[in-house]
């Protein structure tokens, strides 16, 4: 199950607010923009214990329905049930997200493009609010 929205307009400059919690027994997550399901600019997947990957963040893009190169970032600040909420902006150069806790991890814009419509939320969690501003 997930929650995809194929109608958005989540333009450079604005922010994309996400807030949800891991469930109980979350292995892996993750928050995925773009144009639609085989074309992601941004894969941001949190893995708690998943693929022999514990507690870090995968990054990758998708493009035609193939995965590029993965990056991979050691902080991890999700918890099983915990309440996050992570902003997401970006350029035409770069995505930022801002974590809960107050860090930053960043992934290049490969796409280097300004405007995505395309939003999927997939995995072990449950989202309680999205807000673009
Ligand atoms: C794969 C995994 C995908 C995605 C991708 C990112 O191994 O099956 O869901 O996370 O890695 O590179």
């Amino acid at each position: 199950m997930s929650l995809e929205i194929c109608n958005l307009s989540i333009t450079a400059g604005k922010e994309l607010e996400i807030i949800g919690f891991p469930k109980a027994d979350a292995r892996s997550f993750s928050i995925n923009l773009g144009h639609n399901d085989q074309n992601l600019a941004l894969h941001f997947n949190p893995r708690f214990c998943h693929l022999g990957d514990k507690n870090i963040i995968v990054f990758n893009s998708l493009q035609c329905g193939q995965w590029g190169k993965e990056k991979k970032e050691n902080i991890f600040p999700f918890s099983a049930t915990n309440e996050f909420k992570l902003t997401i902006s970006f350029t035409s150069e770069l995505f930022k997200i801002q974590l809960p806790g107050g860090g930053c991890v960043s992934f290049p814009n490969r796409f280097a493009e300004d405007k995505f419509k395309y939003i999927k939320v997939d995995g072990d969690v449950r989202i309680t609010g999205i807000l673009i501003k």
